[in-house]
């Protein structure tokens, strides 16, 4: 298949269509089939989620921790999926705050929908949207957050500049995502079946930090999530690991 920005957003939203069908058929309100979530998150932050909620993760650290969200701050949420990180982050901004998950697969919004209302969840919403043209308006966000996304979008620069746009002057991101230190073999780089498992798009973590500098962030930081992730960033060889990415938009 010819990779353009269309084919690759395409393939990507298949990809997690298909995930969301499958949860879906697996996992009902009251019975999850899949495994508990604790290897990424901290117990007590999923303590009171329904269990299909709280296991519906595809994501790759937590960026909720390292938001440090405040009460009546404005959250959003890039690539909300199942809306997990949206109800941790509803939690902490309180009634006062506001959380806004955005996606672009239809499947996906759906089962956001139905767990914020079955959680009786009133300050989410969840929009239909690209991260490359966000349906959000201008300086208007306190925090962006996003659980291994990015390195899904075939355009990362605009995304950067939509992050910008977005964000509050003094606002801040706190995202997980896959990056690599050091090219990813061309085979894994030309395979669309790896772009939509979080590994072909991943960018070099001095493309990453260079990205955010040039749309004109401040105190960007790309740092291996934990000692297994710091061991692979070390290798010499591109190998996909999971990071940390922080950075602020000066006020
Ligand atoms: C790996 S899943 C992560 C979902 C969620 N953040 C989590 O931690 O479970 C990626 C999600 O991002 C969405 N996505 C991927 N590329 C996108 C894009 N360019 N614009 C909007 N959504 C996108 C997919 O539909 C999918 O729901």
């Amino acid at each position: 298949m010819l990779k353009t920005p269309d084919t690759i957003r395409s393939a990507v939203r298949e990809h997690y269509a298909d995930a969301a069908r499958k949860a879906d058929s697996c996992c009902g309100p009251s019975d999850c089939g899949c495994g508990p979530n604790t290897t990424l998150y901290d117990d007590q932050l999923l303590t009171g989620l329904p269990s299909d909620v709280a296991n519906f993760s595809l994501g790759c650290g937590d960026p909720i921790s390292l938001a440090a969200l405040q009460p009546g701050e404005i959250a959003l949420d890039l690539g909300s999926g199942g809306g997990l990180d949206c109800f941790l982050a509803a939690k902490q901004v309180g009634e006062m705050g506001r959380v806004i998950g955005v996606d672009m697969t239809p499947e996906m919004l759906k089962r956001a929908r139905a767990a914020a209302e079955r959680l009786g969840a009133a300050n989410v919403e969840f929009r239909q949207g690209y991260l490359e043209s966000l349906p959000v308006e201008d300086s208007s966000i306190d925090a962006v957050i996003s659980n291994c996304v990015i390195n899904l979008s075939p355009d990362k620069p605009q995304v950067f500049r939509e992050i910008f746009r977005v964000l509050k002057p003094g606002g801040r991101i706190a995202v997980s995502d896959i990056v690599t230190n050091g090219p990813l073999p061309q085979a894994v780089q030309n395979s669309m079946e790896q772009w939509g498992a979080c590994v072909a798009g991943a960018l070099d973590v001095k493309d990453y930090t260079r990205g955010l500098t040039d749309a004109g962030f401040a105190d960007v930081r790309v740092q291996p999530k934990g000692e297994t992730d710091k061991a692979l960033a070390m290798l010499p060889v591109g190998v996909p690991f999971s990071a940390a990415v922080t950075a602020v938009k000066p006020g």
